[in-house]
């Protein structure tokens, strides 16, 4: 593994060398292996299919006020602005790391609307999504963005960092204290992690919802879906204090097919010869919206405040 590099560093070198950087993905464990295979086999789709509009791989949320699918789906970034704003009153240019970013659609939000200076980092499992974050970067007026391929439980940075967030990254993380771990290394005390995901409420508590929380489980890669109360304590055992926790899960639009319907459709899926990773993305997506629908999943957004340890 490569070592950790400074944020000004970064923002020096020209883009292209990023994606060279040895950012230590010859150490994924088995399962990061996995989730790079899925975005990689479906990235060009998932950009096709709308992310060149919002370059964002992420819900829409209809909350009060929104109109339009754009605002949807950057409601989650607006609430990103809302939680790291308070940080810009006393510091002149904020280093902000996107874990998981995607297409890099959040950063460019920020470039857009974020009314304070800052230094942008974005780390994406998936080479082809750094490709593609950078190529769209070099349109941006503002070259204050940089996106790397690399792996959230091994960030290529070093400390000092303002705000850490993920959009929909961390559940495709097995564990999650290697990667709170590190977010508590990266950030300084003061220092802002957000986090926008899918929590378990409860264990399933019928053999339906096994089924459907299995379902959404294998299909999207995201062995462990975790309660809201063990990411808090995990986090707090880091020295990552909640200030702000609430759920979006009443305002996504969510489409649902009968069970018996929506169960075979799955299971004819699964069976079938072809190996292309949108299949178990598709599968996981119709069990998702049965999970949320059923409250066995609700999706949350977070905010942490890295506390002063010494
Ligand atoms: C559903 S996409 C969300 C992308 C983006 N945050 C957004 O909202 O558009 C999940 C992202 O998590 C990233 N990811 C998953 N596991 C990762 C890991 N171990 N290290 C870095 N990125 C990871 C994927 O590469 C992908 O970019």
């Amino acid at each position: 593994m490569s070592q950790p590099q400074r944020f000004e560093e970064i923002t020096q070198v020209n883009a292209n060398q990023f994606v060279q950087i040895d950012t230590g993905s010859r150490q994924n464990g088995a399962h990061t292996r996995i989730v790079r295979r899925y975005y990689e086999q479906n990235t060009n789709l998932f950009f096709r299919l709308g992310g060149a509009s919002s370059y964002a791989i992420h819900r829409a949320v209809w909350a009060n006020g929104v109109k339009t699918f754009q605002e949807a789906i950057n409601y989650s970034n607006t609430q990103l602005v809302e939680a790291i704003h308070p940080l810009a009153q006393d510091t002149p240019t904020l280093k902000i790391a996107d874990l998981g970013c995607g297409l890099g659609g959040s950063l460019f939000y920020l470039a857009q609307f974020f009314n304070s200076p800052f230094i942008g980092i974005g780390l994406t499992i998936s080479p082809s999504q750094a490709k593609l974050a950078n190529e769209q970067n070099k349109n941006m007026p503002m070259r204050n963005i940089t996106f790397l391929e690399g792996d959230f439980f091994h960030v290529p940075l070093c400390a000092g960092l303002d705000v850490a967030y993920s959009i929909e990254a961390f559940c495709h993380a097995p564990e999650a204290a290697p990667y709170l771990n590190e977010v508590a290394r990266l950030l300084r005390p003061g220092g802002r992690w957000v986090i926008c995901d899918d929590f378990l409420n409860a264990p399933p508590a019928n053999d339906q919802h096994a089924f459907w929380l299995d379902a959404y489980k294998t299909g999207w890669r995201v062995p462990n879906i975790h309660t809201v109360d063990s990411i808090v304590k995990q986090a707090q055992s880091v020295g990552l204090r909640l200030i702000k926790n609430d759920t979006f899960t009443h305002l996504l639009r969510l489409r649902t097919l009968p069970h018996r319907l929506a169960s075979s459709i799955i299971k004819i899926a699964q069976a079938l010869p072809f190996k292309h990773e949108i299949i178990p993305s598709m599968v996981g997506s119709l069990a998702l919206q049965h999970c949320l629908k059923m409250g066995i999943i609700d999706y949350r957004f977070l905010v942490f405040e890295r506390v002063d340890t010494k």
